[in-house]
């Protein structure tokens, strides 16, 4: 299937990177967020990233130009899909919200669209299930900072069809990304490991084993990651942090438990870079 038109849904973080990356890839997008006012933040996200890539010398200031026009901001959601190809969802990782788009979703978009949910962790299948078209839905899992990030993460739900698994797949490669595919499973790959990581490096830290610096210094270079683990969790979100090990939680059980400080700090809004603060301060 030719993929002109591609819908996000959602512009933090995640959906204001996979907008960019999909404008500069050459596709036209829709972008759309709840209100006005989060999607002007949303468009100045996506502007930063337009600005970051002209200052990396990927883009001139003439392709930056024409990648933003590209981009259409609508607070309307049936109006940003209505045209739409394929429909990207990365709004905030809770099921009764991705439920409540999905619903929408399926009634709002074109007959052939494919809907991908950019979810962490959660269930395809459950998420398909509100929908008319489950075999159209799939997991389509981008890594943050989008530009950067190499992978895409493929899921199949139940119903998700082979024919919907090799359009995300093509899509993916023609964004100039690695793929992988996986059965629906609490996490799927990536976040099944780096949820416990994450968890360990803070347990780490709430028992006054090691300083966060500590923690952070024996991973990179103890294990050449490229940022340490506390500080991946402040660049990730603290609140994304927590929902995706509450996940692994409820699939797989006890050894998944979110450790107290996370907890805390989610409920003192101390939510990493975005909020200033996590477990450094910005
Ligand atoms: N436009 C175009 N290209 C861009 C760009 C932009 N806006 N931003 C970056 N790039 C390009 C750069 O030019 C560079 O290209 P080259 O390789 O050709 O030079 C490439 O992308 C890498 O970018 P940087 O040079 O900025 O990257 P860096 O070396 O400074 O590393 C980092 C920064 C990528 C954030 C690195 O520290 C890192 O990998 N950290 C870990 C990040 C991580 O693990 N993310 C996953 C989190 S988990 C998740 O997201 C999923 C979830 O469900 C929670």
């Amino acid at each position: 299937m030719e993929i002109n038109k591609i819908a996000v849904i959602g512009a933090g973080a995640m959906g204001s990177g996979i907008a960019y990356w999909s404008s500069f890839n050459g596709f036209n997008v829709s972008v759309t967020e709840q209100n006005d006012e989060l999607l002007k933040r949303g468009m100045q996200k996506i502007k930063d990233n337009v600005i970051t890539g002209v200052n990396k010398g990927k883009i001139t200031p003439k392709q930056a130009e024409e990648i933003m026009a590209k981009i259409k901001g609508t607070v309307n959601l049936a109006e940003a899909v209505k045209d739409a190809d394929i429909v990207i969802e990365a709004v905030f990782e809770n099921m009764d919200l991705k439920k409540e788009i999905f619903r929408k979703l399926d009634a709002s978009a074109p007959k052939h669209a494919v809907l991908a949910t950019n979810t962490s962790a959660l269930g395809i299948t459950e998420i398909a299930s509100v929908t008319k078209r489950p075999e159209k839905v799939v997991g389509m899992h981008f890594f943050n900072p989008v530009p950067a990030m190499k992978l895409v993460e493929i899921v199949r739900g139940n119903k998700t069809s082979d024919e919907t698994v090799k359009i995300v797949d093509d899509l993916a490669h023609a964004l100039k990304k690695e793929t992988v595919t996986c059965r629906d499973s609490p996490g799927f790959i990536v976040n099944r490991i780096l949820g416990p990581i994450l968890n360990e490096a803070v347990l780490l830290l709430q028992e006054g084993i090691a300083s966060r610096e500590d923690i952070d210094k024996a991973m990179t270079l103890g294990t050449n990651f490229p940022m340490g683990p506390l500080r991946l969790a402040d660049f990730v979100g603290l609140d994304v942090a927590l929902e995706v090990s509450r996940t692994l939680e409820k699939g797989f059980g006890e050894k998944f438990k979110p450790p107290s400080l996370l907890v805390e700090k989610v409920k003192r809004g101390e939510l990493g870079i975005k909020t200033r603060k996590g477990f450094y301060e910005y």
